[in-house]
Formats: C-alpha cells, structure tokens, sequence
C-alpha cells in the first residue's frame, strides 16, 4: 500500500444502500459497487423482469432485494420504504438515479410528454426521497443523478435539462433540511454516458462519434466512470462534502475544445 492510501474495498460494510432505477445503466453498476464493497442493496425499477435480471447478473443472493416501484406513484414508493424496512430494518444510502428523457423540439413537446418527463426526474426524485427519510440512519448519505445538460442550452432538451436544474437545487435545499440529521445530500452530474437511455437518443454512428468529438477526453463515459464517484460520494472518504453538484462528464460542460 501507498503511504497515505487507504483501500477502499469494505467502505460500505454492514451499511444498506437502495438505488432507484438500479436494474441497468448507472443504477445497476452502482448497485454493484456498492455490493463489492460490502453494502446489502435494495433496487427499484418499474420493470419486475428487468429486475429479475439484474438480480442474477449481480449474483449476491438474499444481499439483493429487488422490489418493482414506478417512482411517480407514491404508493409504490411507501411499499418500497417497506419492503426495504422488513428485510434490512434500515437505509445507510439512497441513489435517487431513477429518470426518464423525451427529447424534442419546444413546438413539438406534448402535455403528456413534459408530464412524463417532469413526473420521472423531479416528483419521482423528490417523493423518493421523502419516503425514504423515516429509514436513513443518522450519518447518511443520498446521491441525486442530475445532469450535465442543467448547466448548457439544450436544444431538443429543454424540460429535460429544467428537470435536472431543478434537482441539483434540490439537493442544495435537502441538505439544509437535513443537516440536524448528519444526512449529507449531493449530486452528480454525468455527461454522455453510454446507457440504453443514451442510445435510444443517439443511435447512428455518425451522431455517436459526433458526440464523442465534443468530449475533451474523447471518449463517451461508462457506467462504471459514474459508479465510482457515485459510491465517493456516499462514502465517509467524502463525510465532509455535502449539498454539491459533481461533474463526471470528461470535461464536456466546463470546457470548449478547439
Ligand atoms: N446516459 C446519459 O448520458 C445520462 C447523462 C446524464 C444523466 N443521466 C441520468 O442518469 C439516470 C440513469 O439513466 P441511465 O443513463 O443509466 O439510463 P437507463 O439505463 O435507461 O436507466 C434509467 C432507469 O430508470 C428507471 N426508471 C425510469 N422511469 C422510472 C420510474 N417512473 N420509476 C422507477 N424507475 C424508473 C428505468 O427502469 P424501468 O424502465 O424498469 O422503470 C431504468 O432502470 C437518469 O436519471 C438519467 O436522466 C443519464
């Protein structure tokens, strides 16, 4: 070991950590992070197969619960606080990861599309976390996915990007009514990550290497890449950073490349 390292490997040992949208992309390869360093996870999501699946592909036995959830109904939200209570008893973490992206043009975008959009990414998020609360141990720590696209003009975006705006303030107002608990509340903020969320938006190759192109590091970023800042975050390594925003997005929002 490196004088001044520390292993990381037993971070979330004897701690619970539920994720919200945890059967694929960021939330399934958070899930196993947290699972490799020691934690018991609960994952949500609205598809039960999708679940199932992920379950075995995380192979961890009865340290996995999945329970199925749409995030926008709040009975569901209140069966999953209690499916997580009778087989955990508590909630070390919360990964409100769970989110939904219609992307068109302003003349274009429906009633029923910005319902869909808002619903997913700021009640789903809000509710979430509210019905979590009564489960979190003093000490705590929630991870809110917001988005690179909160900080640029989004053209084909916009409801999408207002709804991550609106949860990076979220986070900042939830870390302040918080704070009596020693709950720290903190965002991520990915760029182009390579989900099925990614590729149901960008699809052909042209368009993909379009888009790597406008990534200072030239490459599209992984589900992994966001994992790990993910698991910092609810981690003690990051006990004395609360209500900020982090970038994961390989320069793409703060930077212009020539
Ligand atoms: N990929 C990117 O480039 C990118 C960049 C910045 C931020 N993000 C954000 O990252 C988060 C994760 O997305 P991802 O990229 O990993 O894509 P993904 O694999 O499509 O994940 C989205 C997850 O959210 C779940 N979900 C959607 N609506 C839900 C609802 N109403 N209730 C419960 N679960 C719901 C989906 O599961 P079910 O369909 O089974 O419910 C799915 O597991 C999202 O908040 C997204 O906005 C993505």
């Amino acid at each position: 070991m490196i004088l001044g390292m520390t292993t990381n490997n037993a971070r979330f040992d004897g701690k619970v950590a539920l994720v919200t949208g945890g059967a694929s992309g960021m939330g399934l390869a958070t899930a196993r992070r947290f699972l490799d360093e020691g934690a018991q996870v609960v994952i949500a999501g609205r598809s039960e197969e999708r679940l199932r699946e992920a379950a075995e592909a995380l192979d961890a036995g009865d340290r996995v619960l999945t329970v199925s959830t749409d995030v926008t109904k709040s009975a569901d939200l209140e069966r999953l606080a209690a499916a997580a209570r009778s087989h955990f008893g508590h909630l070390d973490v919360v990964f409100a990861n769970a989110g939904a992206a219609t992307f068109k043009h302003v003349e274009e975008f429906t009633e029923a599309d910005y319902d869909h959009v808002m619903n997913a990414n700021l009640k789903g998020v809000y509710f979430t976390v509210q019905r979590l609360l009564p489960l979190l141990r003093e000490g705590g720590s929630i991870v809110i996915n917001a988005s690179w696209t909160q900080y640029r003009g989004f053209g084909g975006g916009s409801v999408y990007a207002a709804t991550k705006a609106a949860v990076a303030s979220l986070t900042r107002s939830l870390a302040a009514d918080l704070a009596d608990r020693g709950i720290r509340v903190n965002a991520v903020s990915p760029g182009y990550i390579a989900t099925d969320m990614f590729h149901a938006a960008v699809t052909s190759p042209e368009e993909i290497e379009a888009v790597r192109a406008r990534v200072p590091l030239r490459r599209i970023g992984t589900s992994e890449d966001v994992a790990t800042v993910v698991a910092f975050l609810a981690s003690a390594d990051a006990g004395y950073v609360n209500g900020v925003d982090l970038l994961v997005d390989g320069g793409l929002a703060n930077t212009i490349v020539l």
